[in-house]
């Protein structure tokens, strides 16, 4: 069976031909990225309030508390080994007062790294919870692997990789041959509809990696001799180069570097030096290190010895790991390898993604604002409204010192040249560049990783960044150069737009301590010095944009591509829907599973939400009173009907998805997914739109001087509790209720979500806002596109596989509403 699936494979030009070259002015560099993980077939989502006899302490009670008491008690049966802690970043929402615990397990103090526990806990009550801790016997890390006898998962699991493969080539081969599928790869849009390397990747995904390194080598083994990773003592945990190089081969897009790997892994293993930290602290360990001049990794790489469940049946088994953290050009890699060999990769997570409160007083700002040219607030590109002259309106709830203010003590620069203060001791410096708190904008023609002195405009003292954009057809040779005589206007576009998302998500609460991105965070908690990096007409591509989100107080970054699908090419920062579905994966990253784990939306149904979400909010928020159906990446993409397969769109004939269209040919890929989980929430928000009607604004008022935010016409008269305290306000209108319901949502899902828990947590949410007002009212919306209450998956993988089952239906109570 395998000789004939390689066949076939190699007759579809698959193997290394994942990237699509965009053009011949420039290099390419072949573009890649792993996404997969066990499934947990234990994990639950418990969306509605769980009452115990101890967790129920009073409507006062410390949510921390009620939290620990809950978790002892649902972990009661737990091995004795197993243990739990808190995690820091747990926060309390200001504005639903609903606070969100995130729960870390330990097995002999070593940290079970899938091991989570979401609680959302409001007046002593946990409203909901997400569980996925192994309940399995008890694992001691210092016993080998082997002589644990676990089950040999490696052979299952190239198994079911085979099974799937083998479909998959199947369904290829149909594709092809019914040039059926409009393909994306990427948010790229692959030119050519029946581009059979194209409908490959998107049918294949990760999988011919996964094969190609966890399987192919079962085989052939790698050369390494076995490596006594344990020896009973906890300094002698084993060396995690090697682990670490093995990772690399699989990772690197680079294939005469993953050769040369495998060819002499010595040379480059003498190279690798790990610095080591080991603490225990309280009965948890952490066993750490840094790797340094680790091949195609372009900083040292963070290694922690932990546990992760690996699937056994209904439940889960633990399997040793070291958890990696790669920083490569175009990937950043969370990855979870065995550390006893064969050195497999369990786990990888691509941190890049292709694609209302009171406030404390505001200080003032103090810099002159800026005033920039640019396709407004609204204007998704080109093709709707020419550019105008817009001030720096920030939102200063969200951005109290506007958004080319931070202090000097936050200033990469500042720090670079060790610059502490003004000339005055001022603490906060002005800028006159698109360098600000939020976002850092700037060219990236190199397409590399440097980024602090590359090129951004200057707009002087006057601050008036005004620049033509009038790109000219040309021969394609010059159309390169073309596109970067107008960087000045396209810097100040992305830096305008991605300012605009920053205050705009802050008022619906991706807050400081829910991880949002700047560098300074006046004092509002959270971590800081992670403002957004983004780099216009990045030159590492063409046709596509992409994300990557570290967790809270590292830098999200953010590329932007031309695209070469006309003349003169289009550069995507012109296109405000590209800019926010990619800031959106870093909005659904930080609020799902908490701010200090990305790893909760890296494969199937989770990853492919990740893209929903950003597809979703960008068409919400160019949509106007007047109703449209509307597509994703039409401009940039020189396509009516963008990247997607479906325009956006309440017509089941323009746009037939339910529940049920994941498991046809060519859903595998996350932005399949997501197309399904966006065009779900479309016919959710219309519904809504239908009942409370439209606001033309999505920005909501800004705060009084003393903080308290005005209804205006934009929430619900304030309605107090018994005590006078004012109950969080509600947005009045359908557009503006639906983007707070699914960014409450993210913060109450577990890690891992699937759709399943993503509508759940969305009713949870309206639950909490509005007393279930729209509980009947969001079911009838999921129902119509088959998500009811008894939809199902049966035999679900890690890589979007399964068999769905469509409900239509609505729960008993909801019927007299359909
Ligand atoms: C920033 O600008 C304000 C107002 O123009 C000025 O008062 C302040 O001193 C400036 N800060 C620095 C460090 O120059
Ligand atoms: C831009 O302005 C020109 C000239 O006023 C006008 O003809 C054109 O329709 C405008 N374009 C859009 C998309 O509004
Ligand atoms: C960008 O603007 C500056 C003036 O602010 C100008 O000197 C420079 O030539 C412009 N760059 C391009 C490529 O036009
Ligand atoms: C749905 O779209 C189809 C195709 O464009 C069109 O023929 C039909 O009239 C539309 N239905 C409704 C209810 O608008
Ligand atoms: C804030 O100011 C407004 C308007 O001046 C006032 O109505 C409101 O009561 C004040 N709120 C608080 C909490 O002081």
């Amino acid at each position: 069976m395998r000789r004939l699936l390689v066949a076939s494979i190699a007759a579809l030009g698959l193997a290394g031909a994942f990237a699509h070259s965009g053009g011949n002015d420039n290099l390419i560099r072949r573009r890649k990225t792993l996404g997969f993980g066990p499934v947990h077939p234990h994990a639950v989502y418990h969306a509605e309030p769980a009452y115990s006899s101890s967790s129920f302490v009073g409507a006062n009670s410390d949510p921390y508390e009620v939290a620990q008491r809950f978790v002892e008690e649902i972990t009661r049966d737990s091995s004795p080994a197993s243990s739990f802690v808190i995690r820091k970043d747990s926060y309390t929402d200001k504005s639903t007062g609903v606070t969100h615990i995130y729960v870390r397990q330990y097995m002999h103090g070593i940290e079970v790294a899938d091991g989570d526990i979401n609680l959302n806990v409001k007046d002593g009550v946990v409203l909901s919870y997400g569980d996925s801790f192994y309940r399995g016997a008890e694992q001691d890390p210092f016993i080998p692997a082997l002589a644990r006898g676990l089950p040999d998962v490696h052979t299952e699991h190239c198994v079911s990789l085979f099974n799937e493969l083998e479909t998959r080539a199947i369904q290829i081969e149909e594709l092809v041959t019914n040039e059926e599928l409009y393909s994306t790869q990427g948010d790229q849009v692959a030119l050519g509809r029946s581009d059979p390397s194209a409908i490959a990747d998107e049918v294949y995904g990760d999988l011919p990696y996964l094969f190609d390194w966890n399987c192919a080598h079962v085989q052939t083994p790698f050369v390494m001799s076995y490596h006594p990773a344990f020896s009973g003592q906890e300094d002698s945990f084993g060396d995690p180069t090697r682990a670490l190089l093995q990772f690399m081969i699989a990772a690197t897009p680079n294939e005469k570097l993953a050769q040369k790997l495998q060819v002499n892994p010595s040379e480059y293993l003498d190279k690798m030096q790990s610095t080591w930290e080991t603490h225990f602290v309280g009965g948890h360990g952490t066993i750490s290190a840094t790797v340094d001049n680790v091949p195609d990794a372009v900083s040292p790489v963070k290694a922690k010895a932990a546990f992760v469940q690996v699937p056994n049946g209904d439940s889960t088994s633990l399997e040793l790991v070291w958890k990696f953290e790669v920083e490569m050009e175009d990937n950043w890699y969370e990855a979870a390898v065995s550390a006893a060999l064969p050195h497999r990769i369990v786990s990888v997570v691509d941190w890049a993604s292709d694609s209302p409160m009171p406030v404390a007083p505001i200080p003032p700002t103090e810099h002159k604002p800026g005033l920039y040219k640019v396709f407004a607030w609204g204007v998704n590109d080109p093709t709707v409204g020419n550019r105008s002259d817009e001030k720096e309106n920030f939102d200063r709830a969200a951005s109290p010192a506007g958004w080319h203010s931070l202090p000097y003590a936050n200033d990469p620069l500042m720090l670079a040249t060790r610059v502490k203060s003004g000339p005055k001791g001022e603490t906060f410096r002005n800028t006159t560049t698109t360098w600000g708190n939020n976002v850092f904008a700037h060219e990236n023609w190199d397409g590399r990783n440097d980024w602090m002195y590359n090129y951004r405009p200057d707009a002087g003292k006057e601050m008036v960044f005004d620049y033509p954009y009038d790109p000219q057809v040309t021969d394609r040779t010059d159309a390169l150069d073309e596109a970067k005589k107008h960087i000045n206007a396209t810097v100040t576009q992305l830096f305008y737009t991605a300012n605009l998302i920053h205050d705009l998500y802050y008022r619906y609460g991706f807050d400081e301590v829910s991880g949002n991105f700047q560098q300074h965070n006046f004092g509002r908690g959270g971590e800081e010095n992670d403002a957004v990096i983004t780099n216009a007409q990045d030159g590492s591509g063409y046709n596509n944009a992409n994300f990557m989100t570290p967790p809270d107080g590292q830098n999200g970054r953010c590329r932007m591509y031309l695209w070469n699908t006309a003349m003169p090419y289009r550069d995507g920062d012109m296109e405000a829907g590209i800019v926010i579905h990619e800031y959106s994966h870093g909005l659904s990253t930080r609020l799902t599973g908490g701010p200090a784990n990305s790893g909760c939306l890296g494969w199937g149904e989770s990853g492919g939400m990740g893209e929903g979400w950003g597809d979703f909010l960008a068409t919400t928020i160019r949509s106007t009173k007047k109703y449209s159906d509307y597509a994703m990446g039409a401009w940039a993409a020189n396509r009516p009907t963008g990247i997607r397969n479906y325009m956006y769109s309440l017509n089941t004939t323009i746009n037939p998805s339910t529940y049920k269209t994941l498991d046809k040919p060519g859903y595998w890929g996350v932005h399949a997914i997501g197309e399904v989980w966006a065009e779900l929430l479309w016919v959710v928000s219309q519904r809504l739109i239908s009942k409370y009607g439209f606001v033309d604004t999505l920005f909501p008022p800004e705060p009084l001087e003393n903080g308290t935010i005005p209804e205006g016409d934009f929430y619900r008269p304030a309605e107090f509790t018994e005590a006078g305290v004012r109950k969080p306000l509600i947005p009045k209108h359908g557009n503006s209720l639906i983007v707070q319901l699914v960014i409450n949502a993210m913060k109450l899902q577990p890690c891992r979500p699937s759709f399943f828990d993503a509508r759940d947590a969305i009713i949870s949410a309206d639950q909490i806002l509005t007393g279930g007002e729209n509980h009947c009212d969001l079911w009838v919306a999921f129902a119509e596109r088959g998500l009811g209450p008894d939809a199902s998956v049966e035999g679900r993988t890690p890589w979007g596989g399964g068999v769905r089952t469509n409900d239509f239906d609505v729960p008993t109570k909801c019927k007299s509403s359909q």
